[in-house]
């Protein structure tokens, strides 16, 4: 519960605070870890370096039409090479910790077998950097590029890949496991098995729709069985990142009703509820069974209703839903809901839909939903880069307005224990290229210069200042 509660004094920047109407301050625990988080494929470049395999994300970007403009993640930031500049960024923004992604095929480049070393070392490079920084090393295991060998042999839609995840994570484990104790296993089961297996606009690019289920429950029974293989080699914490969205609906029918309540299951109740209630939602409405086709087997659900340590949420906008018009595909609807500010993305604006997320996990979970994580929050912006400098004050707003929301949550009782913004660097963002940039920091891609952003200063004072206030 939060103890602990520290007024958070203004930042001490001249950045206009976005609501000034908001005379209350973000107040969050002493003990609140304040972080940034990015993906392996999304920065690391170097894809052929260290002895790394081939993962289903190579493979994908190099089929035209894939990805805008034909971008590729094969340099991306260069992190592979450049981790000690990115890590020092990072000590002088003040942060507590780093989540960052472990690619799977440099552990293992065909995705079973003996680890390669070359490929551990790296991380092992950057975990000591971090420690000497002051900055806790989280790692994700698998943010969303499986080797390709895996994926030839039916990815997630094999049992096997599950069980593979597990050893995987095990030999992770045992070479960083005397340096780190906070581990996520999975980055958003839910948005990798609908953009990568139902609409395949993400690799591995299939397009099956509800055939694409089975990937829902191999990837969380991989999940628990990797919590089992961290556990066994004395991980203090281990969490999951799931893509969580509150559902709102569009217009007051009963069948608008059970239209958001259909998504409700697929989004969020689909990856929670076997996490803290053991057994799948509803998604008759989909005509699938609890057995999602076929590939629940007996004892599964209790290997994946593990106790964890922490719910990593990431959020970025509220989903807003009506019933389906008629001879509908699936059984909702999505609507497009104007008045509210937006991204570059095109996604609104809405930070009091973090709070009644948070609070809606808090209802539906009650003791059974562990501490919680905002694991990812962020926004692309049009940044410009105009004489040395990045003005980017709807960021500032974005983050502003978010952090207010968690703090918000925390009152009413979330227990809500850190905050990761996406991302540390503007980075490869998988069908978009390198086109959205989530960024504090500025990356030039053909250059590799990085340059601060003003959200970068904001989020800098704005962890000092918590920690002055403690
Ligand atoms: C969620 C994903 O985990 C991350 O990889 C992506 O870049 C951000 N959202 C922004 O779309």
């Amino acid at each position: 519960p939060p103890c602990h509660l520290v007024p958070v004094p203004a930042p001490s920047r001249s950045e206009p605070v976005p609501d000034p109407s908001t005379p209350q301050r973000p107040q969050l625990p002493e003990s609140f870890v304040w972080g940034v988080s990015t993906a392996a494929y999304q920065v690391e470049g170097a894809v052929t370096e260290g002895g790394r395999g081939p993962s289903v994300w190579d493979t994908f970007t190099a089929r035209p039409g894939t990805v805008r403009d034909g971008h590729t993640g094969a340099v991306a930031c260069d992190q592979y090479h450049r981790y000690p500049q990115d890590v020092a960024l990072m000590k002088d923004l003040g942060l507590d910790a780093y989540r960052f992604s472990i690619a799977w095929p440099r552990v293992q480049p065909s995705g079973k077998g003996p680890a390669n070393a070359a490929g551990l070392d790296f991380y092992d490079r950057l975990v000591d950097e971090l420690l000497a920084a002051g900055i806790a090393p989280t790692p994700t295991l698998f943010h969303w590029d499986l080797p390709q060998a895996l994926e030839d042999e039916g990815g997630w839609l094999e049992r096997a890949t599950a069980e593979r995840f597990a050893e995987y994570a095990g030999l992770v484990a045992d070479r960083l496991g005397d340096r780190v104790s906070r581990w996520i296993t999975l980055n958003e089961p839910f948005v990798h098995m609908v953009f990568g297996y139902a609409l395949g606009v993400h690799a591995p690019g299939r397009a099956l729709m509800l055939d694409a289920l089975p990937a829902a429950h191999h990837q969380l029974l991989g999940h628990g069985l990797a919590v089992a293989a961290l556990r066994e080699r004395g991980a203090a914490e281990v969490l999951i990142a799931n893509n969580c969205t509150p559902v709102r609906v569009v217009g007051d029918s009963a069948a608008d009703r059970a239209a958001a309540a259909a998504y409700d299951a697929l989004h969020n109740g689909l990856f929670n509820d076997p996490l803290f209630r053991g057994r799948y939602p509803d998604l008759s409405a989909y005509g699938v069974g609890p057995d999602l086709g076929g590939a629940v087997l007996d004892g599964d659900l209790e290997i994946i209703a593990a106790p964890l340590d922490g719910l990593g949420v990431n959020y970025y906008n509220p989903t807003w839903i009506q019933a389906p018009s008629d001879d509908p595909a699936l059984p909702f609807a999505e609507a497009r809901v104007e008045g509210y500010e937006r991204t570059a993305f095109d996604w609104p604006v809405v930070p009091d839909g973090l709070t009644e997320l948070l609070t809606g996990l808090k209802e539906r979970y009650g003791a059974a939903l562990p501490p919680v994580y905002i694991t990812e929050n962020g926004c692309s912006q049009p940044d410009e880069l105009v004489d040395g400098r990045i003005a980017d004050t709807a960021r500032v707003g974005y983050l502003d307005g978010h952090i207010r929301a968690v703090a918000d949550a925390v009152a009413h009782g979330v227990d809500v224990r850190g905050y990761f913004t996406w991302s540390l660097l503007d980075n490869f963002e998988w069908a978009e290229g390198f086109h959205q940039r989530f960024g504090l920091v500025h990356v030039d891609f053909e250059t590799q210069v990085r340059t601060p952003k003003d959200s970068y200063a904001w989020y800098r004072d704005l962890i000092a200042a918590h920690r002055d206030a403690g």
